[in-house]
């Protein structure tokens, strides 16, 4: 099936339920009525952040594995559960207002897309989609019907990501001219597909785990739970987890768009795992914050390399194991991910932030830091469950998010050409390299 025919059914099945958008600030109580899909591994957390806000009621929970939902049922007893998020969202229409889908890349859009044919704000986990078609279909669609939406990353609005967005964006390196940055994860699978068949354990609705992506027999522990990122047909691989975290602050602080011209150096394809090592070499068009070209290297299976000029530190000092590196005109930022003030490095040595920290802080821009990982992230969440309610706005709302994982997954789609450079042009959506295109979009299976 089309993309655009699964929307339109999703559509025609929800369509008796349709709300305008800005209904839930009618709610009853000013209460946000929350729904889940996906509720084990981050989808627990998210809903731990979202139940932390006093103004939500955990309405509904969806889980394809029955223990995993049991659990969170448990947690939360007054919510209706399901098995199916079409059934789901069919059901309660108007008894929800927000949709949160923490689900497995594969279906954050058949999922978002239905929520938001239906006039729903979403909260959809990073990246916010598995293909660069979605991603576009994804913003368009929050923008036509201007809902509120934010995707699910967190560190976002973590101060020491906005601390070193407002340094670099007062110029404290010059002109940025490259990122690199990196993690020694890794989500990639080099051996081949595994042969035969597992049982489906009982506790698991197989079909629907798979929704709209390509059909697999069962194996234990190779899809499900979360190994299925290290997998082309339903995951994005090291560089849609952590890359789109890591990224983020360069992307949002140089105000990038679209690149041009990206490169992955990696082992040729086999169709089935990502690589297992990549190093990405994006190509930008400069922004009034970087050179007139600028350049984001991403590395990771290893992380960062052994030796490299702009990633030497002051005394020899070990890099941080996950991060990223701004190179300026007149000397170098570090950002660790995560929790850790950013480093100014001039002249091979760190120089004193405190002051330009202070002047930051008096703006009154970034508050306090917290240094405890649960406080600081709730902040995302209730940024969105706020701005359902009326008040202020998401940061990371689908018209940004999108654009953050069309780069990413453009990244991801070099790693079929290994050592290639790939041509983009964003206005027509494709590819100099014809063959390219055929990974920007894929059916979708009825399920
Ligand atoms: N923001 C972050 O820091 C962060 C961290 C980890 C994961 N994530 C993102 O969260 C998403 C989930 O990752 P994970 O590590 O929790 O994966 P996971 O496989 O551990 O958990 C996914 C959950 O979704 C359920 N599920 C699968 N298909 C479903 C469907 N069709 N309908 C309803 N439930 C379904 C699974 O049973 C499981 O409970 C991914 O997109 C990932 O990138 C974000």
């Amino acid at each position: 099936m089309k993309r655009r025919d699964f929307v339109k059914n999703t559509a025609a099945i929800a369509s008796a339920s349709l709300l305008p958008a800005g209904v839930w600030a009618l709610s009853k109580d000013g209460k946000l009525r929350t729904a889940h899909i996906g509720v084990g591994g981050m989808g627990a957390e998210d809903l731990k952040s979202f139940a932390s806000h006093d103004a939500v009621e955990i309405t509904a929970l969806c889980d394809v594995d029955a223990n995993t939902l049991a659990a969170a049922h448990k947690l939360y007893p007054n919510a209706k559960i399901f098995a199916d998020y079409r059934v789901m969202l069919k059901e309660l229409g108007s008894q929800i207002d927000a949709v949160v889908v923490s689900a497995p890349d594969h279906t954050h859009a058949p999922a978002s897309m239905m929520a938001m044919e239906m006039g729903k704000a979403v909260y959809c986990q990073k990246p916010l989609t598995h293909h660069v078609t979605e991603a576009r279909a994804m913003r368009k669609l929050a923008e036509d019907k201007n809902l509120v939406t934010q995707m699910g990353i967190q560190v976002h609005s973590f101060y020491d990501y906005k601390l070193a967005t407002l340094l670099i964006q007062s110029g404290i390196v010059g002109k940025v001219k490259t990122v690199h940055a990196w993690s020694p994860k890794n989500w990639g699978y080099d051996g081949p597909a595994p042969a035969g068949a597992d049982p489906i354990p009982e506790h698991l609705d197989w079909n629907l785990w798979l929704g709209t992506s390509a059909e697999r027999p069962y194996k234990e522990g190779v899809y499900h739970p979360a190994n299925w990122r290290k997998l082309v047909d339903y995951g994005c691989g090291t560089l849609g987890d952590m890359g789109v975290h890591i990224f983020d602050t360069p992307y949002n602080a140089l105000e990038l768009d679209i690149p041009k011209t990206i490169k992955n150096k990696c082992r040729k394809p086999n169709g089935y795992g990502f690589p297992e090592h990549n190093i990405v070499t994006y190509e930008f068009p400069g922004t009034q914050y970087t050179t007139e070209k600028f350049k984001w290297v991403w590395y990771d299976g290893e992380g960062a390399p052994k030796k490299h000029k702009d990633l030497k530190l002051p005394d020899n000092q070990k890099l941080p194991s996950q991060g990223a590196m701004f190179v300026g005109e007149k000397g170098r930022l570090l950002l660790p991910h995560f929790m850790e003030l950013p480093r100014l490095i001039i002249d091979g040595a760190y120089q004193d932030l405190t002051e330009d920290i202070a002047k930051v802080t008096a703006s009154g821009q970034i508050g306090a830091p917290i240094r405890d990982y649960e406080a600081e992230g709730k902040k995302h969440y209730h940024q969105f469950v706020n701005a359902c309610l009326g008040e202020g706005q998401c940061t990371a709302p689908f018209s940004y998010a999108a654009r953050l994982t069309e780069t990413i997954l453009l990244g991801v789609i070099a790693g079929r050409f290994p050592n290639k450079t790939l041509h983009w042009n964003s206005e027509a959506s494709r590819f100099d390299e014809e063959e390219a295109n055929a990974f920007l979009d894929a059916p979708y299976r009825d399920f």
